[in-house]
């Protein structure tokens, strides 16, 4: 009888850790990247997104994405570094010919950029992206101001050292983390 109480308590908790592991919410970092900044950056958004409960986060490059991965995704994280304020031609291309197959519509999304100068064009840059978002039909959040510190107002964004030696991706890192948490918990509050 003992035995009996004690596997079924056993076979419940080993069935609740498989459904809950089948049915964590895929969320897709996508970046486009030449020498690593951004890269790095939609890593740490994604390590963000996996601190909240019951996520599965990953990052792609354009040029290496796991499709079924991305269409089963409720949220969307789409970064690029600056290139004369606006996002690179190989994500606008790839964002134009993609989103529509990938099914972005209807997904939460989300916008992040890398540049070399404080002023180098960042907010533009996710501008941009969360143009194109919207037109696929996704719905977009930053967390703004609503979120308090650190206030984030369309996306984060990251200045390199390639230039101002006083700045480095480093001082970037728990915005982006923070940001990939904000967005994965909001994602849970759409869709959960
Ligand atoms: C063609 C080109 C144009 C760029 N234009 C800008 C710019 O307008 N503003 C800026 O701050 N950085 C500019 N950069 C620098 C990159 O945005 C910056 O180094 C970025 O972090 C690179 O990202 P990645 O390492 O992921 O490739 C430019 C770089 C290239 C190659």
């Amino acid at each position: 009888m003992m035995e009996t109480a004690v596997t079924n308590i056993v076979r419940n908790i080993t069935v609740k850790g498989i459904e809950q592991e089948g049915d964590n919410m895929k969320l897709a970092v996508i970046y486009d990247s030449k020498t690593g900044n951004t890269r790095q950056a939609g890593e740490w958004i994604a390590e963000g997104m996996n601190r909240a409960e019951e996520t599965e986060a990953r990052a792609f490059s354009i040029h290496d994405i796991d499709e079924d991965f991305v269409k089963e995704a409720k949220g969307i994280v789409i970064g690029s570094p600056s290139y004369a304020a606006q996002l690179t031609p190989d994500l606008h291309t790839w964002l134009l010919s993609s989103a529509g197959a990938l099914g972005f519509a209807g997904k939460l999304g989300g916008a992040f950029a890398t540049e070399q100068f404080t002023h180098g064009g960042g907010e533009t840059v996710i501008q941009s992206i969360l143009m194109i978002e919207l037109v696929n039909g996704m719905l977009c959040y930053s967390s703004g101001g609503a979120c308090g510190m650190p206030v984030i107002h369309l996306g984060p964004i990251g200045v390199n050292n390639n230039v101002e030696k006083h700045n480095d991706m480093e001082h970037y890192k728990d915005n982006y983390i923070i940001f990939g948490e904000r967005f994965a918990k909001k994602v849970s509050e759409v869709f959960g």
